[in-house]
């Protein structure tokens, strides 16, 4: 039986080189088909849908569509969708593979961009132009903090969009967010930092990070203007105050200026600053590390911007830490992003195509926001909507709990992110519950079926938890 809706591209899993043109696609297709991990009664996307996420023609699609047809892999009909049908006279091969883990179809996790917009062509003619106008020398290792045509386009790009504090000198490019927390908490270390402070709730993989460089983490609450900045002990902290990780609150000013001040009198901040780019109901807060920028580490990614698997970051250091971190370099990878991705994302900085990608993906997270937000039943109001490109859910004392939602969601191959293992628990606290919506992840034509799918999840939780959302 053909399902009534379509496979999303993110869910064919196709593994697919794009110089391999129009035979390549169809292999990976039959490949996929063959191996089981698209089973028969399967609706591919539409080809409009498949040719915009792959960045190629819809006639190449269309006519790889027609191919498998006449090999019997799918069955194509005017005006519906086209359904695989291997094993109705298609290619007999036994499978080649197990199918693999049955992943949900639909997914509102946080911390993924939109991948299907990731700006292939921006991206291909900076490759292009790249390593024909690089001289040889380009091709050397690298100074292990980045190479100075990116680091001098980061200081430019995030003194004039963040408001940062940044020359080329204290600018390290890393691999993402987590390697420069790894760089810095091996370097704080080493001078003898005992403990660095997280926000609680925060992301505990980074919480992880600091532990396997041998700091002891403590927890600091967040309120709803955000970091509890009188109740810091520690001698570092590690803060999101654009968007709270995952609360979602911004630092309110008065918090800003008492941060500033203790950061000033000697404490240490590193500011992630992970999507402080999407900001949607006025101009962004600039980032506070240019209160004390001789205290405050900012650190950003392309990781929600771009796309996570670059892995490509940046750390803006206190002068002080330059040195340290350094060597912490050189003892270890020299650093570990290539010159020439390095150069490409320089490239896309300068010719403006970075700053045009961002305007396009603020005005569609926008868009996306308020979709949720009008889709979420009566009763739950979320927290943390001005600014992307998630929002938190909290749930009501009195309705389903966050296991209640999550086997809903798995019910309605939806995937979703809980509140509770952000919480550094304490005895005898009762944290909030709720799930954290990220809505940056579908692509625009699985948006919709995705938010149908969480309004479903809601529902059905309500109605099997027997504890009611109420209005
Ligand atoms: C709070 C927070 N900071 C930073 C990041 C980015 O991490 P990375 O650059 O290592 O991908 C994420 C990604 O999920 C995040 O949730």
């Amino acid at each position: 039986m053909a399902k009534s809706w379509s496979t999303s591209v993110d869910d064919l899993h196709l593994d697919w080189d794009p110089t391999s043109g129009r035979a390549g696609l169809a292999d990976a297709l039959r490949r996929a088909i063959r191996s089981g991990r698209l089973p028969r009664g399967t609706a591919l996307p539409s080809t409009r849908a498949l040719a915009a996420d792959l960045g190629i023609a819809r006639g190449t699609v269309t006519r790889v569509y027609t191919d498998l047809a006449d090999e019997g892999y799918v069955r194509t009909r005017q005006g519906a969708p086209t359904v695989v049908t291997a094993g109705e006279g298609a290619d007999s091969t036994p499978p080649v593979a197990p199918p693999p883990v049955e992943r949900p179809r639909w997914s509102l996790f946080p911390g993924r961009p939109d991948l299907s917009a990731f700006p292939r062509n921006a991206w291909a003619s900076a490759t292009r132009k790249v390593p024909a106008r690089s001289p040889v020398s380009a091709f050397d290792l690298p100074d292990p903090l980045g190479v100075p045509e990116l680091r001098e386009a980061l200081a430019h790009h995030l003194s004039r969009t963040r408001g940062v504090v940044a020359d080329p000198d204290r600018i390290v490019v890393c691999a993402g967010y987590s390697h420069g927390l790894s760089l810095l908490t091996t370097a704080l270390r080493a001078q003898g930092l005992p403990r660095l402070a997280f926000e609680n709730p925060s992301l505990w993989v980074h919480r992880d990070i600091a532990t396997a460089a041998g700091l002891a983490v403590t927890g600091v609450n967040v309120d709803d203007d955000g970091l509890r900045v009188s109740d810091l002990t520690d001698p570092a902290v590690v803060v999101t105050p654009a968007h709270q990780y995952p609360t979602g609150v911004t630092l309110a000013p008065h918090r800003r200026t008492e941060l500033a001040r203790a950061a000033q009198q000697g404490l240490l901040v590193i500011e992630d600053d992970y999507d402080g780019e999407f900001r949607f109901d006025r101009a962004p807060v600039g980032a506070v590390q240019a209160l004390a920028p001789e205290r405050i580490v900012y650190a950003g990614t392309t990781s929600k911007t771009l796309a996570p698997g670059l892995r490509l970051g940046w750390l803006v250091l206190p002068r002080f830490l330059v040195h340290q971190v350094r060597s912490v370099l050189e003892t270890g990878t020299r650093g570990v992003v290539g010159v020439l991705e390095q150069l490409v994302f320089a490239e896309l900085l300068n010719s403006g195509a970075y700053g045009r990608h961002l305007r396009r993906s603020r005005t569609k997270y926008r868009h996306r926001r308020d979709r949720i937000v009008a889709a979420l039943p009566e009763g739950l109001t979320p927290r943390g909507i001005s600014a992307g490109p998630h929002v938190l859910v909290p749930l009501p004392e009195d309705g389903p709990g966050e296991a209640d939602v999550l086997r809903a969601a798995r019910r309605n191959s939806l995937e979703l992110l809980p509140l509770g293992p952000h919480w550094i628990t304490r005895a005898g606290q009762t944290p909030l519950r709720g799930v954290v919506v990220g809505y940056a992840a579908p692509s625009d034509h699985a948006f919709e079926p995705t938010v149908r799918a969480l309004t479903r999840t809601f529902a059905d939780a309500s109605e099997r938890s027997g504890r009611p959302i109420r209005p």
